[in-house]
């Protein structure tokens, strides 16, 4: 069997001054394994340390919560105070306990999505959730100054902490994505009207989290480029949002698309949202390159993240020759195979075993992320053990 060297995908990347020692990145998932207060426990860390022994180069978390009234769920990781210091740093430290692999947080506030009966969910205008049905309250410029603080004072612990450098959460519908666009944000003031008001939530969390990191640690950015929805954000925005957000200095950018609203919409959108996306065919695959071949001419040194739909490694070794990317980004593949990176640099050159079929997503509702699929070929081989043992 002739071995096929995958050059681009296993050479070593940068972002900023951190150096990746390949080109492979997990992209946040939603893992809830914290304790019922958001503190990390060792089923978390485990969860990480498998995957840093799966070769992966560069972690990102699943959303942490940056503020104790945006929570997504009561076993999300929490950030939003010193108190969660110590844990998290255990976790930083089993992760780089594999010398060569990076790891970044991922800040989020849940805003207009949150179903919480403790807490009103809050935007940036007062428009219907059609998800979650509910209006939001509309947030005053001091409590938008107030949450800017809070991602801040998140990074900065991120950075005590010893991660390697931190991702803000700026897509599927959650607060910041809601400030981008513009069915969302309907304000006539700083942070909202033209696209550049719109952006200014995230310029400030960049400039202000800088001061308080200095100029090594980078700060990359998952960005909606698309809302999927009606008068919602198009990826003609979302250039000009990568301009703006290029320009004041993000070290990467991971775009995406999608949220719960427009998982409500007609099956041939469906297709297209996150995280709904029904992957049959190959054609189906890497279903945002479209949307990295419009941005990545914008992006100078900033480094474009791929993620959607990544499972063929030689594809996405030519998404990497041809320059539409600087790295690859998965999430349902690595919960089914958290050692893919691995196999693929073996030689084992076949597609993720993933079949995109979202039962992962469905098991975020009731509790624990897992791919169920693996858990039912794993149960089905315990159970053919036993009755062979019996025999
Ligand atoms: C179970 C599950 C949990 C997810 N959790 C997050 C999350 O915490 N943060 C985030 O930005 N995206 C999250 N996503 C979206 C993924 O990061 C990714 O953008 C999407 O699944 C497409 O990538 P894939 O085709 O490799 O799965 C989640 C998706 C799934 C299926």
């Amino acid at each position: 069997m002739i071995k096929i060297e995958l050059k681009y995908l296993f050479h070593p990347g940068k972002i900023r001054n951190v150096q990746i020692k390949n080109r492979i990145v997990r992209s946040g998932t939603y893992e809830r394994r914290a304790t019922k207060d958001g503190y990390v426990t060792d089923r978390l860390i485990k969860l990480y340390t498998d995957l840093a022994q799966g070769g992966t180069g560069l972690i990102i978390t699943g959303a942490i919560a940056i503020d104790p009234k945006s929570s997504g769920s009561p076993d999300q990781t929490n950030l939003y105070d010193d108190s969660f210091i110590p844990r998290q740093r255990k976790l930083v430290k089993a992760v780089h306990d594999y010398s060569d692999v990076r790891i970044a947080p991922q800040l989020v506030h849940i805003g207009r999505q949150l179903i919480d009966p403790r807490y009103p969910p809050v935007g940036p205008s007062p428009i219907l959730n059609k998800y979650t049905k509910l209006i939001p309250r509309e947030l005053t410029v001091e409590e938008i100054r107030a949450i800017i603080e809070r991602f801040v004072d998140a990074g900065r612990r991120a950075y005590e902490i010893g991660y390697d450098m931190v991702q803000v959460h700026a897509a599927h519908g959650y607060l910041l994505s809601d400030f981008i666009s513009p069915f969302a944000n309907k304000r006539n003031d700083e942070y909202g009207g033209d696209t550049q008001k719109r952006t200014k939530i995230l310029v400030d969390i960049y400039n202000q989290l800088r001061d308080e990191i200095g100029k090594n640690f980078p700060i990359i950015i998952k960005l909606q480029t698309q809302d999927f929805i009606s008068g919602g954000l198009t990826v003609n925005d979302a250039k000009e949002i990568t301009k703006i957000l290029v320009d004041v200095g993000y070290d990467a950018i991971e775009p995406s698309g999608g949220g719960g609203e427009s998982m409500l919409h007609s099956m041939k959108e469906l297709k297209k949202a996150y995280p709904s996306n029904v992957i049959k065919t190959p054609e189906d695959e890497n279903y945002f390159l479209s949307t990295a071949k419009e941005l990545k001419p914008l992006m100078n040194n900033c480094q474009l993240i791929l993620v959607g739909g990544i499972k063929n490694p030689l594809s996405a070794e030519k998404i990497l020759q041809e320059n539409h990317a600087d790295f690859i980004s998965m999430c349902r593949p690595l919960l089914y195979e958290p050692a893919l990176p691995n196999r693929w640099k073996s030689g084992d050159l076949s597609p993720a075993l993933c079949k995109s079929c979202n039962s992962c997503f469905s098991t975020m509702m009731r509790g624990e992320v897992f791919c169920v699929v693996k858990k039912r070929i794993e149960k089905r081989k315990l159970r053919k053990n036993k009755d062979m043992l019996k025999k």
